[in-house]
């Protein structure tokens, strides 16, 4: 039997309410905050990731799904939405039209990582970006808006890490601390980190290698490093998530594995969901629009992954939902009447309620049975004495309640019982 991919994963109809109701949620918070919905395609020109994303980071060297097309062009599944939103910004100058966009979406995101619990190849990400503005406050605006969908979706276990990368040019004098720090200590690093002392630097501090990272502990911080801008901008941020009553802590240690970044980075991580612990990460990217060729515009941005947070939420039991239920289930008395249920129920269906019948010529005991598990607000009964003296019965499931009615009335008194 052909099975799904490895790290892939089926989202089947028991699944579909717990993401309506996380989607729903999400939809409503950006809304609050008038961020409008942007869909990009699943692949891009692998370049817009190469040149986005960074060559030197894990995802553009091990992760990607890239492939050529039948024209030898190569691309690239999208394994993240920031480098795909800001070329969808430039190509369709959207800054033109609105000097501030904010911009959100839901989508698949693809990374031939090793999958385990939370991690996957294809998962899914929610997120938001807003591309024309310097301002701190927007930072918090992103902090705030991530925290409260995870809020609202009855998560508690929550960490919220916070630093400040600083400007290129404080990262650039700081590199050059770090390094001379670690310069009589290289040869004890691991291989990956030794390879990163001479591409990225800082990125050692993401090694989850003991050795490494015992090596790095005592090294100096970029946050006491800072330039006066990105330092006067981290407080801001900082005074105002403490206004909106979110807690956090700083994390000097919070890198980042994509390479855009300056100036703040946060990430939310759970308690509840094993060794892959970020709900959702992000920050300022001041540098990218530039880098993907449009003219220097400061923005910032979080994405999410859905799994991850469902997986808390399911180990939390944060919230419950159950499957709409189907307003009518048509039980059919005799067999005979089949093509008249099935009229019935069309005619029903017209009038904007879910319905359904059994098609497989079941006896009513299980019709009625099927009715229960489609949790049916009301069963009509089709067939019987009733049915040759033009009437129909109508059960109400929850309180048990019938009423007779005349066939000619369905509609008025489907009207009624559904106000
Ligand atoms: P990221 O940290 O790479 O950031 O991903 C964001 C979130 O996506 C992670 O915190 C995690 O919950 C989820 N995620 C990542 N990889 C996987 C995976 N293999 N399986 C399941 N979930 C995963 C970004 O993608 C940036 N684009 C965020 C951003 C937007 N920064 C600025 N704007």
């Amino acid at each position: 039997m052909i099975k799904s991919v490895t790290g892939t994963k089926d989202i089947l109809p028991s699944d579909i309410p717990r993401w309506k109701y996380l989607e729903s949620t999400v939809e409503k918070i950006f809304r609050y905050f008038n961020y409008k919905e942007i869909r990009t395609p699943i692949f891009e020109e692998t370049t817009l990731f190469a040149r986005g994303i960074g060559e030197e980071t894990d995802i553009v060297g091990k992760e990607m799904y890239t492939f050529k097309d039948r024209s030898d062009t190569s691309l690239t599944l999208k394994p993240e939405m920031t480098a795909a939103v800001v070329r969808a910004y430039l190509e369709h100058s959207l800054g033109a039209q609105q000097s501030l966009v904010k911009l959100y979406y839901i989508a698949p995101m693809f990374r031939q990582e090793r999958p385990q619990a939370g991690r996957f190849r294809q998962f899914h990400q929610f997120g938001a970006e807003a591309i024309g503005s310097p301002s701190p406050l927007l930072d918090a605006e992103m902090i705030q808006m991530s925290y409260e969908i995870l809020k609202s979706l009855g998560l508690k276990n929550l960490t919220i890490k916070i630093n400040s990368l600083g400007t290129p040019a404080t990262r650039e004098n700081y590199k050059n601390v770090l390094k001379e720090f670690l310069l009589d200590k290289k040869d004890n690093l691991s291989d990956d980190s030794r390879r990163r002392f001479d591409t990225n630097v800082l990125r050692i501090f993401d090694s989850k290698v003991e050795s490494d990272q015992k090596l790095i502990k005592d090294a100096p911080k970029l946050i006491d490093h800072l330039d006066e801008e990105s330092k006067n901008d981290f407080d801001v941020v900082k005074n105002q998530l403490a206004k909106f009553g979110i807690p956090f802590t700083i994390d000097s240690a919070l890198v980042r594995g994509l390479d855009y970044y300056t100036k703040l980075t946060f990430e939310i991580d759970s308690g509840s969901v094993g060794a892959q612990t970020a709900l959702c990460g992000g920050g300022r990217y001041d540098l990218l629009i530039e880098n993907l060729g449009g003219k220097p515009t400061p923005a910032t941005g979080f994405a999410a992954g859905i799994e991850r947070i469902l997986l808390a939420c399911e180990n939390e039991k944060s919230f419950s939902v159950t499957d709409l239920p189907i307003d009518i289930y048509l039980v059919r008395i005799e067999n005979e009447l089949e093509s008249v249920v099935s009229e019935i129920a069309s005619k029903l269906r017209l009038e904007n309620l879910s319905v359904d019948f059994d098609y497989l010529q079941r006896s009513v005991k299980a019709q009625m049975r099927e009715a229960n598990k489609v949790n049916a607000k009301y069963v009509l009964f089709i067939g019987g004495d009733e049915y040759k003296q033009g009437m129909l019965k109508f059960k109400n499931m929850s309180t048990s309640a019938e009423e007779k009615i005349s066939i000619d009335s369905i509609r008025e008194f489907v009207a009624k019982i559904m106000q």
